[in-house]
């Protein structure tokens, strides 16, 4: 605030208060004399208006309110620029009171660092401190509730890419994961055969004469998702026979994965989250797929 303006808040406020005085013990008072007085108004023959000093006990309540106004403007900032005895400002207030409370939180938060996984699922602290955790960090790809969408697997199955051990949701966390699905450069026929294949392995009615074609070729895929097709943990290979798909339950999304290839990132999230964060997370994903 300039000077200029500061100085009128302050003559604006003072001279009010003084003005406020002034005015209080004139009234107090009428012509300076304590008896009762008239106003020389009269109704109704009788109804006389008087005009008597103000109650001494209504006098002191006005008295304390401008007192407390006085100290008020002297401990706190209110008279332009003048900063107040106690120096307090609100930004001041509010970053103590941050720190309070994280320092309220942490200790609250202490007790979970040497906790195993299976009892951290039964702390509500612990599992609300990790949905907070959860909703900032993983929502945007897994979902509020965890459920997933399309490329973004769902956590709360029992279909996992890399394990549910706490041990591998740990590392699926904090180390990230790659999913390396390559494009094969199949033909046009041969995606349709292995697409009718692979469809039909959860059961799906498909094209059994092109999935019998597909079985002979499956030999190439093999390598990473076994050869009854249940995938490999290790590489993050799907299993294909659950009739959960990370990409789509169809044939044309399934054609599409073999066109193309496909490259799931999970980004590592060691060094963006606190060890405990990593674990809480750990505990709240294993309890949420049970
Ligand atoms: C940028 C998007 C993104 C964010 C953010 C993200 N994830 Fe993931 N996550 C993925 C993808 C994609 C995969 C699957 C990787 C793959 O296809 O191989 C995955 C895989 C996982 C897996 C392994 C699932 C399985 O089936 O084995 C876990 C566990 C997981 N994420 C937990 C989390 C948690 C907890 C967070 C928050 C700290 C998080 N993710 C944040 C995209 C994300
Ligand atoms: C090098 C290992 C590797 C080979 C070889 C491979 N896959 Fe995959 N496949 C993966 C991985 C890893 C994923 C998951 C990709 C991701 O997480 O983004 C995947 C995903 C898929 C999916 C999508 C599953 C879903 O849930 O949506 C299908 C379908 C699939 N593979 C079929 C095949 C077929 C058919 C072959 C053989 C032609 C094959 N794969 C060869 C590793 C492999």
């Amino acid at each position: 605030m300039s000077n200029g303006w500061s100085w009128f808040i302050i003559i604006m406020t003072i001279g009010t208060i003084i003005a406020l005085c002034w005015l209080l013990f004139t009234t107090a008072r009428p012509n300076g004399k304590d008896e009762t007085e008239t106003t020389g108004h009269v109704w109704d023959d009788d109804l006389t208006e008087l005009n008597n000093p103000l109650p001494v006990w209504w006098l002191m309540l006005f008295i304390i309110t401008i007192g407390m106004g006085i100290a008020y403007l002297s401990w706190y900032p209110g008279l332009g620029n003048y900063k107040g005895m106690l120096d307090w400002t609100q930004v001041k207030q509010f970053e103590e009171e941050y720190a309070e409370m994280e320092e309220r939180q942490k200790l609250a938060l202490e007790k979970f660092v040497d906790m195993d996984i299976p009892s951290l699922i039964k702390e509500p602290l612990a599992m609300k401190t990790a949905a907070n955790v959860f909703s900032n960090n993983c929502a945007v790809c897994h979902g509020s509730t965890g459920k997933g969408a399309n490329g973004f697997p769902n956590l709360t199955d029992k279909d996992w890419l890399y394990g549910n051990k706490p041990e591998q949701i740990q590392h699926s966390i904090s180390q990230g994961r790659n999913g390396m699905m390559p494009n094969l450069n199949l033909s046009e026929d041969n995606v349709k055969q292995l697409a009718n294949y692979v469809f039909g392995l959860s059961g799906e009615k498909v094209d059994q004469a092109l999935a019998q074609k597909g079985k002979a070729l499956f030999a190439t895929c093999s390598g990473c998702h076994g050869a009854d097709g249940k995938g490999n943990q290790i590489l993050g290979a799907p299993n294909l026979t659950d009739n959960i798909w990370l990409y789509g339950a169809s044939l044309e999304s399934i054609e599409n994965v073999l066109h193309n290839g496909k490259q799931g990132k999970m980004p590592a999230h060691g060094s963006l989250l606190t060890e405990l964060e990593v674990r809480l997370l750990t505990a709240y994903v294993s309890k949420i797929s049970q």
